[in-house]
């Protein structure tokens, strides 16, 4: 199977840096605020491993499954974690996607940031069910919704860039609708030497969307709520059961 993320792998973690600023003070909040509990927390699609680094600071020495199916994305989260003793003794990285990974009883948490909408809407409901199932008394799910939330079409956006010795990088971003739940994320990643192109890829990724109130009708199947932490781009979806930190 070729890994789809195969292309994208050198440049995601310096140019989804922006959104971990962002979106780590209420994270660690909430991870925080789990410190009472007693299960493993889970990162699905952790890719490079901005996440598992919020998690393991936030909650030192709990154990920490990095869930990520791209060989590539995984290199960069082996290198996070070899440099870092506090990663690598407590952070097991898991080559499967959301979908097939064992999840283990009594979760404390599952982080999922940036990858819903890799998840067919059968998927998704598949998950949530094996979630709420998993969770332990108190624990909740994190995670965000990025838009749009319908298929649309989305113009061509700079996402970010970085510079590295003498050359420059920018990612760039832009969506067609392609189905009733679905669009097409087409993102393209330029090198840039002197101000001139010297290079570019270009990589489709299929994204299903779904609303917030959509999420929460699912949640609400499996008897789980839900409330919004952080603001704005970064914000995410805090869900669990009523007896949890939710309330
Ligand atoms: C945009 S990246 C986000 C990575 C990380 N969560 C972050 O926010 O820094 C999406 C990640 O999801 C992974 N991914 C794609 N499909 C997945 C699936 N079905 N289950 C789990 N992870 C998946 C990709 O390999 C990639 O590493």
């Amino acid at each position: 199977m070729p890994d789809p993320y195969a292309a994208s792998a050198p440049y995601i973690d310096p140019l989804i840096a922006g959104f971990w600023h962002g979106t780590s003070p209420a994270l660690t909040a909430e991870l925080k605020a789990l410190a009472a509990l007693s299960g493993p927390v889970v990162d699905l699609g952790a890719g490079s491993g901005r996440g598992v680094r919020v998690i393991t600071s936030a909650l030192p020495g709990v154990p920490v499954s990095a869930v990520e199916p791209s060989a590539a994305m995984r290199t960069a989260l082996f290198a996070r974690l070899a440099d870092d003793p506090s990663l690598h003794s407590t952070v097991t990285v898991v080559d499967a996607d959301a979908q097939s990974c064992e999840l283990p009883g009594g979760l404390r948490a599952v982080v999922a940031m940036n990858v819903l909408g890799h998840l067919t809407p059968g998927q998704r409901r598949r998950l949530w069910a094996r979630i709420a199932e998993r969770l332990e008394p108190g624990g909740v799910l994190l995670v965000n919704n990025l838009p749009p939330h319908t298929p649309q079409t989305v113009p061509p956006a700079r996402m970010g860039g970085f510079r590295a010795g003498e050359q420059d990088y920018e990612g760039w971003a832009q969506a067609d609708p392609s189905g009733e739940e679905r669009l097409t994320w087409r993102m393209t990643y330029r090198t840039l030497r002197d101000g001139r192109c010297v290079s570019e890829t270009t990589v489709d990724h299929e994204w299903w969307t779904a609303t917030d109130g959509e999420l929460r009708a699912e949640w609400a199947e499996h008897r789980l709520t839900s409330r919004v932490a952080g603001e704005g781009g970064t914000a995410f979806h805090v869900v669990g059961r009523g007896s949890g930190p939710l309330h």
